[in-house]
């Protein structure tokens, strides 16, 4: 390989959540920390020099995203994704959360219903809540060692609860699901058969492994690209998320501009200097990287599988499709209660995981295991686990 994913770098005191915010949250100090999804790698080498570039001009002034930036987004996705975008189709937040908030307050009114699928990425209902919407959970079905859509159910909601707003997790986090192309197709139908706008969350998008192929859901007909909104952002992909800058990508012009004025209402403007110049070096120059780094990954998936299977089968893995977050099955220890199992994981074995009850109830007896760590951490994390199961 010719990048370093396995040397460890000690994040402690570099304001990272991950790490320093252990004493606070009243978690074990000494707990290896695999929750929230930030990669603990070094971002890629022509990320980090362009940022030392701009670092180096000394001038931090308000700025704005150039042809270069254009270009170089538009590249990535016509070569990732098969997908053609416009300038102009592209509104900048600083995160895809940013933008789920404001478009819950631009397209549903307070009270409204906004749909999702649980067990899900917990601050999608948070959003909606705080945003004094009502959460319609349409839970995934676990069949098949993977996550499934109830389709009837999903209508059902949508026509009971009159929803306008449906929050679609595409990949899927937790479950690591990359939705199908038929799975998206019977989504769009009933959506446009029932006038509920889309918002795709697509932030994992390009992390997918071996034949499980993303499609972006606005590729999947003129109509689906008309109703949706595609939230996209290099920070999962390249490891970004503290430099806050997302694509928000936006076919549809009077969408887009409501989308634009929510945004507007909430008083930001310009996006971080150095989100701009970290998206520009990475989607032009970043793809080498980011295919070691996914093959890496998806080795340390492998491994998570191999070494739970041989230490310890009673903890299942449901194998992604994509992402780097890892869902870990535990309903086997019938004699532990939920609470049991997450008391031992964190306090016992001292690994900091995100608890699976977090993302709904359907996430009772799992927990999410973040697998960008070098081997020698997640190694460490897994032998904690094992001993105390
Ligand atoms: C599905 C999903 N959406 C959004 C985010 C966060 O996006 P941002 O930091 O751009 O708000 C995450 C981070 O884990 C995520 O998993």
């Amino acid at each position: 390989m010719k990048f370093d994913f396995d040397s460890v770098r000690d994040r402690k005191n570099t304001f990272a959540i991950k790490y320093d915010l252990a004493e606070k949250r009243n978690k074990p100090l000494d707990a290896i920390s695999l929750w929230v999804a930030d990669m603990d790698f070094p971002t890629a080498p022509c990320i980090q020099r362009a940022l030392e570039e701009r670092a180096k001009h000394g001038i931090f002034g308000y700025s704005r995203p150039d042809s270069r930036y254009y270009q170089a987004v538009k590249n990535w996705f016509k070569s990732r994704h098969d997908f053609e975008i416009q300038d102009e189709w592209i509104i900048n937040t600083p995160g895809v959360v940013f933008a789920i908030a404001s478009a819950i307050r631009a397209f549903t009114k307070e009270g409204d219903g906004v749909l999702i699928q649980k067990p899900v990425y917990y601050p999608f209902a948070n959003v909606i809540t705080l945003n004094k919407r009502r959460v319609v959970n349409n839970s995934l079905v676990f069949k098949n060692d993977h996550y499934e859509i109830d389709f009837d159910d999903f209508e059902k909601k949508i026509i009971e609860e009159n929803v306008r707003l449906f929050i679609f997790c595409s990949p899927h986090n937790p479950g690591g699901r990359v939705w199908k192309k038929e799975e998206l197709e019977k989504v769009s139908e009933i959506c446009l058969r029932h006038n509920v706008l889309v918002l795709s969350d697509e932030i994992h998008s390009d992390i997918t492994f071996g034949e499980n192929h993303h499609t972006v859901y606005a590729k999947l007909s003129s109509q689906a690209a008309q109703n949706s909104i595609i939230c996209t952002s290099p920070s999962k992909t390249f490891n970004l998320a503290g430099l806050q800058f997302s694509n928000i990508i936006i076919q549809n012009e009077k969408i887009r501009n409501e989308l634009q004025t929510e945004i507007d209402r909430t008083g930001y403007d310009e996006p971080s200097l150095m989100g701009i110049a970290a998206s520009t070096a990475a989607y032009a120059e970043g793809q080498e990287w980011f295919d070691e780094a996914k093959k890496y990954i998806w080795d340390n998936v492998l491994f998570t599988e191999k070494y739970l299977s041989q230490h310890c089968p009673k903890i299942r893995v449901v194998k992604p499709e994509g992402s780097y977050l890892v869902w870990l099955d535990f309903h086997q220890f019938t004699e532990l209660s939920d609470h049991e199992i997450s008391d031992r994981i964190l306090h016992k074995a001292k690994v900091w995981l995100d608890y699976g009850k977090m993302f709904g109830s359907e996430g009772e007896k799992f927990h999410r295991i973040n697998v960008a760590t070098p081997r020698s951490i997640l190694e460490e994390a897994l032998q904690r686990i094992c001993s105390v199961f």
